[in-house]
């Protein structure tokens, strides 16, 4: 028996002991490690200068992105680059409108039609910063159209100062500013804009003007569409949830005016919110076909119940009335209404436009419209050229009757200072009244001597007339004194 390694020496080769075998591990392993570390290092640095230069490719090549991401399974990073992904995914039946939109995160577009309205920004953009629903689900549009004053320069001005504030819960979402001429040449003045001759080709202007807005603004991630008029004075800033709560497909609040106290304190403002009436129906079965029926001018006897003329300041604000007509201030409608075709009609359609044509056609296509009667808005006021004419009227009243107060009171000051030491007036008028006697009495002897002597008869005569006149004087002012 040898042992295995034993027969090794037969190959000539004198390895002697199994030491020399051992050596070669410790000679090689030193050698290895260095090898693979350089080796490592190798790939390290490939690695990097690839991913430095990928980087830098998809910064000067952007559709690089399309190619590469994906492959890497990393494709879901570029669903929201909207530079790179040019096909969009929505699911529409993702915005059809709930209750609380607010925790659903329900996007809003807010619609504001503008023209010349510069002065009224100021007020507007108080009430946009009080706004309770979250403001990043509202995107605001705004359509400025034939305007001669700052409107669109101070609109933005407005704009900027309300991006840019420092508390983040003021700052709106996406903002669009629309800007078309609509050839309006019904002056914007109270008289000119609610004149009744002035109206259809009113009604009909202002509806393209909501259509073109509505439709270069409305984006499919929207649930609701709002419109509000630039010159809402009051309004609570929970509207947008008040009216939502209600999960009607178009919802109207009440818009009612204040008035100074000689016009009765306040009054209903918005009468484009009624309920359909038969003697309406009536009348529009005879009117053309293009006419359009306005309400609140006693051109057209409807006898619609009006919105306005129900509230009950007392009334509970939640209370809903179905409604055909509406009017514009104030409108919460679901974005499904506009995606289904219901529109502002700017032309006639059963016999209305605009705002009030938008109720019947919405209507007419099943959806509900409702106006709440107790829950009430005010549109800012502004007097009309009668009451200007009377107010004017007023003032020139209110000045005489100052001037007539002042002169009176003047007269009263001066009867006061004449009197104004009673004791010392009562004396001097006791000392005449003595004199006076005295003086008569003396007058008296005189003539008694005249009768006897007669040589100074003028003179005694001249002093009793004088006594006269005086003791005559003094009893009148006494007695006024007294
Ligand atoms: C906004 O809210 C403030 C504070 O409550 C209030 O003083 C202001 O009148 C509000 N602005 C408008 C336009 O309602």
């Amino acid at each position: 028996m040898f042992p295995r390694h034993s027969h090794a020496p037969s190959n000539g080769h004198a390895y002697g002991s199994s030491n020399t075998f051992s050596i070669s591990p410790h000679r090689f392993q030193p050698r290895t490690r260095p090898a693979l570390r350089w080796r490592r290092q190798l790939f390290v640095k490939i690695g990097v200068i690839a991913l430095f230069s990928s980087i830098i490719l998809l910064l000067i090549f952007p559709s690089f992105r399309d190619i590469l991401l994906p492959s890497l399974g990393l494709g879901f990073i570029l669903r929201d680059d909207p530079l790179l992904n040019t096909v969009k995914h929505y699911d529409l039946s993702d915005t059809q409108g709930t209750a609380r939109g607010w925790e659903r995160g329900e996007r809003i577009l807010f619609c504001v039609p503008l023209r010349d309205a510069e002065v009224h920004l100021p007020m507007f953009f108080g009430h946009m910063r009080n706004f309770t629903y979250p403001h990043h689900l509202i995107d605001l549009a705004f359509l400025v159209s034939d305007s001669k004053d700052q409107t669109l320069a101070k609109l933005k001005e407005n704009l900027e100062a309300l991006q840019n504030d420092p508390d983040d819960k003021i700052p709106f979402g996406e903002i669009s500013l629309i800007e078309k001429d609509f050839g309006q040449k019904v002056k914007q003045d109270v008289e000119n804009r609610h004149g009744f001759a002035a109206q259809a080709s009113r009604r009909k202007t202002m509806a393209q003007a909501r259509n073109w807005l509505l439709s270069a603004a409305l984006r499919p991630y929207h649930t609701w569409v709002y419109w509000r008029d630039i010159d809402v004075e009051t309004a609570p800033a929970t509207i947008l949830e008040d009216l939502m709560r209600h999960n009607k497909d178009v919802i109207v609040p009440n818009v009612w005016r204040p008035l100074p106290d000689w016009l009765g304190g306040e009054q209903p403002y918005d009468l484009n919110s009624w309920q359909e009436s038969e003697t309406a129906l009536a009348l529009a079965d005879t009117l053309d076909e293009d006419a359009v029926i306005v309400e609140g001018y006693a051109e057209y006897a409807t006898w619609r119940p009006h919105l306005a003329y129900l509230r009950d300041p007392y009334g509970d604000p939640d209370v809903e009335m179905e409604i055909d007509g509406v009017g514009g201030v104030s409108i919460l409608a679901k974005a499904k209404v506009f995606r289904a075709g219901v529109h502002f009609p700017a032309f006639s359609f059963e016999k209305h436009a605009e705002t009030e044509g938008f109720g019947k056609m919405a209507k007419r296509m099943r959806f509900s419209v409702v106006g709440l009667p107790h829950y009430t808005i005010w549109h800012l006021y502004e007097p009309s050229a009668d009451d200007l004419k009377h107010m004017e009227r007023m003032e020139e009243e209110r000045k005489s009757k100052e001037a007539a107060e002042k002169a009176e009171k003047e007269r009263q000051a001066k009867l006061m200072e004449n009197y104004d030491d009673p004791k010392a007036q009562w004396e001097k008028d006791k000392q005449q009244i003595e004199n006076a006697a005295l003086e008569a009495k003396k007058a008296e002897e005189n003539k008694d001597k005249n009768l006897v002597g007669g040589a100074a008869g003028p003179h005694a005569h001249a002093g009793e007339g004088e006594a006269q006149g005086k003791s005559g004087n003094q009893p009148a002012k006494v007695g006024g004194n007294v």
